[in-house]
């Protein structure tokens, strides 16, 4: 695919129109938008790193709020079924919020998304152990790559596009032992945002080592907008019959489950707090839904993984993937002592759920999970679209 690189003057404010189509005019989108990048300052790590902040305007109506540190995404605009567009997604206004919170709202996880058993993995005869970062049921397991994964880098931006679509392309390099993963890890992710409204991302990976890697994005999904209550009435569709079941340190006991006449049985929709409260000893163990659904896409091509609606604005949104699992979290350990971007509101216990495409969680402990690993000379690809949309 050729992709047009658009220059940007890194801490000024510059709109770029970037539409070149035939059928409309002065670069106006279809929906009267005019596709565009726009780089502005954001703020400054604790230890001085500068973060800049991306908005991407798709010709369709979404607009995304991107920094470039862990490429998180800050705000994220999708119309309703009236056409107005409001923020869908949990995140802050400034760095000090980021970095004193950390919930990973809207980042890239890396290099290992979701757990790993005991901070610790064998590979090709040797043992490698992680910092742990977290301890559910007072069992610590390294968490989303640990103490400082992907998400708390500055990654380096490219903004692009193509036509109508626009994008930013994220790279960063893990060096060999980072967070105690073997190699140098080459990564790039790159999102595009189209005009029919789809966030695309693709994540592309290489090593001089072989190591574990399980990329994915955190982003936190509210329909009826940020800091608007709880997700529970929001209608889930999960494509798959399978899930992991976990212990109470939620790591997968290595066992595949059904879903059917469970409450895990997403396969046509259901509305999240219909049997949330159910006796069951997985919700237990996760305090709600927190567990990791095995596709049916055994194959690798980009396939539905899960669709979402919410009635009152009539927002929906499908994700698609080549991945062969999702974890959905469904925002159990959010609560009302952390600030939302709305002036004066506080988030709440399940203000948002996560559909986080990716391999299952503690693969490189589990023989019968497909493998995580990546050996130098392979490049890891992985394709994962939220497509947005309404209806009645
Ligand atoms: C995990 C949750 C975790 C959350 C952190 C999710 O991917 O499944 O257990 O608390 O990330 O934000």
């Amino acid at each position: 695919m050729k992709k047009s690189v658009i220059a940007i003057a890194a801490t000024s404010v510059l709109a770029v129109c970037v539409t070149g189509c035939m059928c409309c005019k002065k670069g106006e989108g279809m929906n009267g938008k005019e596709a565009s990048v726009v780089v502005k300052p954001f703020g400054k790590t604790k230890d001085g790193q500068l973060v800049h902040q991306y908005t991407l305007t798709g010709a369709g109506g979404v607009v995304m709020d991107v920094i470039d540190y862990g490429g998180k995404i800050v705000r994220l605009y999708t119309p309703d079924r009236t056409g107005k567009a409001i923020d869908i997604t949990a995140g802050f206004n400034d760095m000090a919020g980021y970095e004193t919170f950390d919930p990973y709202f809207g980042s890239l996880i890396g290099r290992y998304g979701n757990r790993i058993a005991n901070g610790k993995f064998t590979l090709d005869s040797k043992t490698y152990t992680l910092p742990t970062n977290n301890e559910p049921g007072g069992i610590p397991c390294s968490l989303h790559g640990g103490k400082k994964g992907f998400d708390a880098v500055v990654w380096h931006v490219e903004p692009l596009a193509e036509g109508e679509t626009v994008g930013l392309k994220l790279s960063m390099t893990s060096p060999d032992g980072d967070q105690g993963y073997p190699g140098t890890l080459k990564v790039d992710v790159t999102y595009w945002l189209t005009p029919g409204n789809v966030w695309r991302i693709e994540y592309q990976a290489t090593t001089d080592k072989a190591t574990p890697i399980n990329l994915t994005q955190h982003v936190y999904f509210n329909f009826k907008g940020e800091a608007s209550g709880d997700i529970l009435d929001h209608e889930l569709t999960l494509f798959a019959d399978k899930m992991t079941p976990v212990d109470k340190g939620l790591i997968p006991t290595g066992k595949l489950a059904s879903v059917k006449g469970t409450p895990f049985d997403f396969t046509t929709p259901h509305v999240i707090g219909e049997r949330i409260n159910t006796k069951n000893e997985q919700l237990e163990f996760g305090g709600g839904y927190d567990h990791n659904w095995v596709l049916d896409n055994p194959n690798g091509k980009l396939a539905k993984a899960a669709a979402l609606f919410e009635k009152t604005t009539g927002r929906t949104m499908e994700v698609w993937t080549t991945e062969p699992a999702i974890q959905f979290y469904c925002g159990n350990f959010m609560t009302d002592k952390v600030p939302s971007k709305t002036k004066g509101k506080n988030l709440c216990y399940r203000g948002g759920l996560a559909l986080e495409t990716q391999h299952s969680p503690d693969s490189p402990n589990q023989p019968n999970f497909p493998s995580t690993i990546l050996r130098p000379g392979a490049v890891y690809k992985t394709t994962t679209e939220y497509r947005f949309g309404v209806k009645e």
